[in-house]
């Protein structure tokens, strides 16, 4: 499954930016995460055309929680998207960034006071509110900062959820994120909303699922939403000035996914949206969506290096990397399945069928259930593919393995974005005692 810049070069190594995967080892060792750069600008390209052509009134928010970097921050400033960020710590990555504010949208269902002041004193573009608590706390922090525009989002839950083929029009008003349409709650967020002085409501959000593969969710969710805009005006003779509808656009982890070109689950939102707008005799608002996985999660690749390989006769062969769990937590987490191939044996025939086991203390922790594999050594490099949303965002000491380091290729070039942790780094958090020994650290 190659996909983005991958491809197989003459000695049979897998290459990915130009880049030979095992003069990367070489250079940075393993694991790595290796992004695809040209195939991130792509993605966020696509998505970008494929709005503003059918709506020019439109922004594409990158979901930072996917993967987030002052790099990646860059790039997707070049790229003309907006960020999406979900904690004091994401927002403090853009702000480092020197990311342009106003193009920050700000997310979460429990944001602290003081990561509200922190977005207001810094003057993001939106917040997102989440439940009644933030409104009080807004209430309150509108009065500190008098000067300041707090243009905010309500985030609603229409009712639908959607992951994979899995879609279900519920109405469920169970769910820990935003205000419930089916109980009223959400229209007495706007009445709250609009008395708050300060306060500016621009208009809705709503996130359906991840990971989703058809357009039947987002056409649904946009008549949802435009008729409660219509409900509103009715109401308050509120004008809805932006819709927001989240992301959730399908990637392709395995052979077998099938997930939908861009722009037909664009077409199918935006054509949406547009039709309700005309039964209700509502202008069409400006047009907002929050893709994170389709941006990123295809255009990375993690490479290990291959260790202990135990063979149980008639059973399995369960073939160790030297990374896991606290670097890929998604099959543990979500029984989420891979796609991989031996990056200096590329095209070789594939001889025998093992499970990839990763070197944490826990029987869990396993990337790849029985993959067809050409003969595999210890100090082979597997590269599994489609690991770059939610993987290095969702890594973790876990064992005390450091955290992998991040390259991007592009054109024939490698360069290092963040480096592989160290043993010291484990430990730079924390506190010693006066009396604490010196302790010698083992090099890495
Ligand atoms: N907007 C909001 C409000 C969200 O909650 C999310 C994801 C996104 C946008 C981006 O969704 P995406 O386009 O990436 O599907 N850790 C899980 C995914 C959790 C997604 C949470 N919210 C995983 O590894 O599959």
């Amino acid at each position: 499954m190659l996909l983005g810049t991958c491809r197989v070069n003459k000695l049979n190594h897998l290459e990915i930016g130009g880049c030979d995967t095992v003069e990367l080892v070489k250079e940075f060792g393993t694991p790595l995460y290796v992004m695809d750069e040209n195939l991130i600008r792509e993605n966020c390209r696509s998505f970008l055309n494929s709005m503003r052509s059918l709506h020019e009134n439109s922004e594409v928010i990158y979901a930072g929680k996917a993967f987030l970097t002052i790099e990646m921050c860059r790039i997707i400033e070049e790229e003309g998207l907006c960020l999406d960020v979900v904690s004091g710590g994401e927002l403090y990555t853009a702000i480092k960034a020197q990311f342009p504010i106003k193009r920050i949208y700000f997310h979460g269902n429990n944001k602290s006071y003081d990561e509200l002041k922190m977005a207001i004193e810094n003057g993001v573009g939106r917040i997102i509110v989440d439940n009644f608590y933030e409104l009080e706390l807004l209430r309150d922090l509108a009065k500190k900062y008098p000067g300041k525009k707090i243009n905010v989002l309500l985030r609603l839950t229409p009712g639908i959820e959607a992951h994979t083929h899995d879609y279900i029009k519920t109405g469920q008003i169970d769910s820990k994120f935003g205000f419930g349409m089916e109980n009223g709650q959400a229209m007495q967020a706007v009445e709250s909303a609009l008395s708050i002085k300060g306060l500016k409501l621009m208009g809705f959000h709503c996130h359906i699922g991840s990971q989703i593969f058809e357009d039947e969710p987002f056409k649904d969710a946009a008549q949802i939403m435009i008729k409660f805009a219509k409900d509103v005006f009715d109401r308050y003779g509120f004008t809805t000035k932006e819709i927001d509808f989240g992301g959730g656009f399908g990637i392709k982890y395995r052979e077998t996914d099938k997930p939908l070109p861009v722009k037909e689950y664009i077409q199918t939102l935006v054509t949406s949206v547009k039709e309700s707008c005309k039964n209700y005799g509502l202008h069409v608002p400006k047009l907002l969506i929050e893709p994170g996985r389709a941006i990123i999660g295809e255009a990375g690749t993690t490479l290990y290096t291959i260790g202990a390989i135990k063979n149980i006769p008639g059973i399995r062969k369960y073939v160790s990397v030297d990374g896991g769990m606290s670097d890929n937590i998604r099959p543990a987490l979500y029984g989420a399945e891979y796609s991989a191939i031996v990056a200096n044996k590329a095209n070789s025939p594939k001889v025998e069928k093992v499970s990839i086991a990763g070197k944490c203390c826990e029987s869990g922790d396993m990337l790849i259930w029985d993959i067809d594999l050409p003969k595999i050594e210890p100090g082979d490099i597997l590269a599994v593919f489609s690991t770059g949303a939610y993987h290095y965002s969702m890594a973790s000491n876990y064992n005390m393995l450091p955290k992998p380091a991040v390259v991007f290729v592009k054109d024939n070039t490698a360069r290092l974005v963040v480096r592989r942790q160290t043993y010291e780094d484990l430990l730079s958090a924390e506190v010693y005692l006066p009396q604490a020994k010196k302790v010698f650290l083992a090099s890495m």
